[in-house]
């Protein structure tokens, strides 16, 4: 298994190149189910989790090729899978968001329930209360769900306890698309991610309207035909680079980037004493002179809010600020396994159920720590670059799944990171 060293203490520097949205890219790779014809996607970036979940439209049918120059052509080759089994969702729990899909193009859509998650119960009720409502009939049966029945329509009220669900206001759109009637979802998630869903779709000539809403409007259409779309830029991605230039105090710029989707974390960021500018398509620290960040508190919620995408590499940050910061996980109230390893590294944490307790300390230093999911890997190389001394991170497929190419980005800021094959 690979690892990653960083050799913590250098200054970074220079412009990174943000790439397309993971979490925009997997519903619109399981929305081509729905299309007749050829998809031609740009700015798709180069991750584990894409590859898997080509992986399973394979399986349902859906053939996808790499051009050369990056392009993911996808088309819809046998339109009579209609299971997605187990061996492959447990993999991701992202593709059930084929169900959807699945049903509202092929009648029938069966998919295995995804299963555990390490930051906790992770259900998709409301997936299914959402389809429910649009006219699904739901079969539950030996860790599968199928859903048959004519897709109607209706109204979808998509909140939960805490808020909305993104990937289950994706499946219910996507099956709405395609519905005899008029869908109207309220609660619907406001992630960016959506959005770029929904215009997707109605490139592909779905009518959907108030996009960006908490009231999405979808007039059901018969057919969607391909086209070619340009996936939004990775937010997290951003994030999690703006934040590690942060904590070394280093004039770095990241492009390419889509700024008022960040708004949350440039604010919280500047909170902590950050200089942050924003441009048309970038955003970039500029070092201050004293170099030390101060306590600032954070609590996650759903879009607009702090994404709890960013909250493992804010942990890390504050793990060095002056001062005590209190962060609150509303969106997984579970989401701390990078805590116990951060304090390997020296941070100093205190778990008060939903809240972590960080004072900031300025002795850190390197050690082998785990990477337990995809953000916990990014807040674990972040300590790596300000800890003293070297930084193993082990498990380092968590973070093949979701960034593309970390260290040779942070190694073209001038960080001292590389990655060591094994195996
Ligand atoms: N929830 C329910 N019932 C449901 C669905 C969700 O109670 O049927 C709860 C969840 O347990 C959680 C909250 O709703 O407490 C929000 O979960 P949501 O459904 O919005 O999460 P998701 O759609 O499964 C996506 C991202 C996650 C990101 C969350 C929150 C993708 C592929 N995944 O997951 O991304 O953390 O939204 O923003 O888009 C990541 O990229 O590392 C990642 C985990």
């Amino acid at each position: 298994m690979d690892r990653i060293r960083i050799k913590g203490g250098r200054e970074l520097g220079g412009d990174v190149r943000i790439s397309g949205s993971k979490n925009a890219t997997l519903p619109i790779l399981a929305a081509t189910i729905l299309v007749d014809g050829p998809v031609l996607l740009r700015n798709v970036p180069y991750l584990k989790d894409v590859e898997g979940m080509c992986r399973i439209l394979k399986h349902l049918g859906v053939e996808s090729h790499r051009h050369a120059n990056g392009d993911l052509e996808m088309e819809v080759k046998d339109k009579t899978p209609y299971k997605a089994p187990y061996d492959l969702v447990r993999t991701m729990r992202a593709s059930f968001v084929t169900l959807g899909p699945l049903w509202a193009r092929r009648g029938v859509g069966e998919v295995s329930y995804p299963g555990g998650c390490v930051f906790g119960h992770r259900p998709v009720d409301l997936h299914l209360k959402g389809l429910e409502a649009i006219g699904a009939v739901l079969n539950h049966h030996d860790g599968y769900i199928t859903l048959s029945g004519p897709v109607r329509g209706g109204t979808v009220f998509m909140g939960g306890p805490f808020g909305s669900t993104v990937l289950g206001t994706a499946n219910v759109v996507m099956a709405a698309t395609l519905a005899k009637g008029m869908t109207y979802i309220e609660c619907a998630a406001l992630e960016p991610e959506i959005a770029d869903l929904c215009h997707f779709l109605n490139a592909c000539g779905a009518k959907i309207s108030s996009i960006g809403s908490h009231l999405l409007e979808i007039e059901g259409v018969d057919t969607l035909h391909g086209c070619e779309w340009s996936v939004i830029p990775d937010r997290i991605e951003a994030g999690t680079f703006l934040t590690g230039a942060v904590m070394t105090n280093s004039d770095v710029r990241v492009t390419d980037v889509e700024p008022h989707h960040l708004l949350a974390v440039v604010d919280r960021l500047r909170a902590t004493g950050a200089n942050v500018e924003m441009g048309d398509d970038w955003i970039r620290n500029i070092p201050t002179a004293t170099g030390r960040v101060q306590a600032a508190d954070v609590t996650t919620l759903p879009y607009p809010g702090f994404p709890t995408d960013i909250q493992a590499q804010f942990m890390a940050l504050m793990a060095k600020a002056e001062g005590v910061s209190v962060i609150t996980e509303k969106v997984y109230p579970e989401r701390f396994m990078h805590a116990a390893e951060l304090v390997r590294l020296g941070a100093r944490i205190r778990r008060e159920g939903a809240c972590a307790i960080v004072e900031g300390t300025d002795n850190l230093a390197g050690a082998p720590v785990m990477a337990s999911d995809l953000r916990a890997s990014a807040s674990l190389v972040l300590m790596g670059l300000v800890a003293e001394g070297q930084t193993d991170v082990g498990r380092v497929y968590h973070i093949d799944r979701g960034y593309e190419l970390i260290e040779q980005k942070f190694r073209r800021l001038g960080a001292d990171i590389e990655r060591i094959r094994e195996g």
